[in-house]
């Protein structure tokens, strides 16, 4: 019978009460709820990240998470799968059209030229962290919401720079413990080497054109560079035997790629150069480059950093021409890469101190003292819960603190606490008083007194 009603219902459009709950208790297709260890992980990468860029004098951006429609088009590039195929498109209610960013790149972009960021002292180095869309069929690795940590760089045109943006990358695995990791590198050359690269590869498809998929075909016209990166063509053997970038390089540009290079090495970076690297995005010019896991079993979805140079994307935004390069990173990927190479990063995020009263005038002193202490620097939690004296305890050891203080009728009398040390068992009694003091003297002196 429930079968034949439920098909009776989808055929009828009825929708059951129990489906529509099914709908709203369900997180969207390709998104994830980030709590616990994954949680502290983020956090942890975050501090590592900004970290890291306090030592390159880059500074913290945040930009919309959506932007004008059209940006993203100038920006990333029609032909794009990206932008063809892959992003999240509303109206607003002033009939505006949105998306939702799929990349970092084009939004800081933006911002630079919105906020005449050009006229200040560069170059100028944005770092971003942040949630990214992209409507693609999700697996491990590959999700339709993720989070990128990203850096551009604006207002120079030396391949030190080119250089130095790969090694951030891999300084930064380097510094979590990540060893499985290959850099591979590519130049795309100027808008003359492009130019004339487009012309061999017109030349060369042209007589292919049926073996093509559909969406190549129309690529041909547009922008041929993207039929190198179609995923339903790439196995082909005419994509094999297609012209080579380096080939069609001028000596601007060959030059540029060999100081990148030599720079890399200057840094102590290994890398492979891979002549197939083109980028699934439209604004890149010269070195291009991405940072796969050289792990076993991680599966095909394992860049987990990417990025290059893009000279004339602040000009084709509307923006005066200036240099740009830079890098984002997949931050879940990079967790998955870290969880099969058996590396924690997360920092424990247990209380310190657990407090409990007895008695509702305890509770109360128990409000203040724990309110002192939080801000005095110290981690915090309380019982809420009015838990008897075992299950006190038991909460204090799941919780993971490492002191308890109980306050109780005596303790508010004489002003004297009970403190015990949750891992050897020890117990003190300590004036009110001298609390700062004994809690600095065992757990480290916090900075906030
Ligand atoms: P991208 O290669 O499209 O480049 O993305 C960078 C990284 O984001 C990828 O290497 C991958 O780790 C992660 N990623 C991309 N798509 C997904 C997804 N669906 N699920 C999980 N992770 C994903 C860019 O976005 C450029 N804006 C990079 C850049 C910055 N170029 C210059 N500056």
């Amino acid at each position: 019978m429930l079968p034949f009603l439920l098909t009776f219902c989808k055929k009828n459009n009825i929708i059951l009460f129990s489906d529509r709950g099914s709908d709203i208790m369900q997180k969207p297709k390709g998104t994830y709820d980030i709590f616990g260890k994954k949680a502290d992980q983020m956090l942890y990468f975050r501090k590592l990240a900004e970290a890291l860029m306090n030592k390159y004098n880059a500074k913290y951006f945040e930009t919309p998470i959506f932007e004008s429609s059209e940006l993203f088009h100038r920006g990333v590039g029609e032909t794009t799968d990206i932008v063809s195929k892959e992003t999240y498109d509303f109206k607003d209610r002033g009939d505006r059209n949105l998306t939702l960013r799929p990349e970092g790149t084009a939004g800081i972009v933006r911002c630079f030229i919105e906020n005449k960021l050009y006229a200040e002292n560069l170059p100028l180095k944005a770092w971003y962290f942040g949630p990214m869309f992209r409507y693609e069929r999700p697996q491990a690795g590959r999700q339709r919401e993720f989070y990128q940590f990203g850096l551009e760089v604006f207002g120079t045109y030396d391949p030190m720079m080119d250089a130095e943006v790969i090694s951030i990358l891999v300084n930064l695995f380097k510094l979590i413990g990540l060893k499985g990791i290959r850099v591979n590198i590519n130049t795309l050359g100027d808008k003359e080497s492009r130019e004339n690269y487009r012309t061999a590869l017109i030349s060369y498809f042209k007589p292919y054109l049926n073996d093509l998929c559909d969406d190549c075909q129309k690529r041909f016209e547009k922008n041929p560079l993207r039929i190198l990166d179609c995923k339903v063509d790439s196995g082909k053997e005419i994509m094999k035997n297609a012209p080579k970038m380096t080939d069609y390089l001028n000596d601007e540009s060959r030059e540029h790629f060999d100081k990148v290079k030599r720079y890399l090495e200057a840094l102590d970076i290994d890398y492979v150069v891979n002549p197939s690297i083109v980028r699934g995005l439209d604004y890149y010019t010269h070195t291009v480059f991405e940072v796969e896991a050289d792990i076993e079993g991680f599966g095909s979805q394992n860049v987990l950093g990417a990025g290059g140079r893009y000279n004339n994307l602040v000009e084709n935004i509307g923006g005066p021409s200036t240099a740009g390069v830079g890098f984002a990173i997949g931050v879940e990927r990079l967790l998955l890469a870290l969880e099969m190479e058996n590396i924690d990063i997360s920092e424990p995020s247990n209380p310190e101190i657990y407090v409990f009263s007895v008695g509702d005038e305890a509770k109360i002193k128990a409000a203040s003292l724990v309110n002192s202490l939080r801000l005095s620097g110290f981690d915090v939690e309380m019982d809420y819960n009015g838990r008897n004296l075992k299950s006190n305890f038991k909460n204090a050891d799941r919780l993971g603190a490492k002191y308890i203080i109980i306050i109780g009728d005596e303790e508010i009398n004489t002003k004297v606490l009970t403190i015990k040390d949750n891992v050897t068992k020890e117990e003190y009694k300590v004036s009110v008083d001298d609390l700062l003091e004994f809690l600095d003297e065992k757990l480290g002196v916090h900075d906030e007194h």
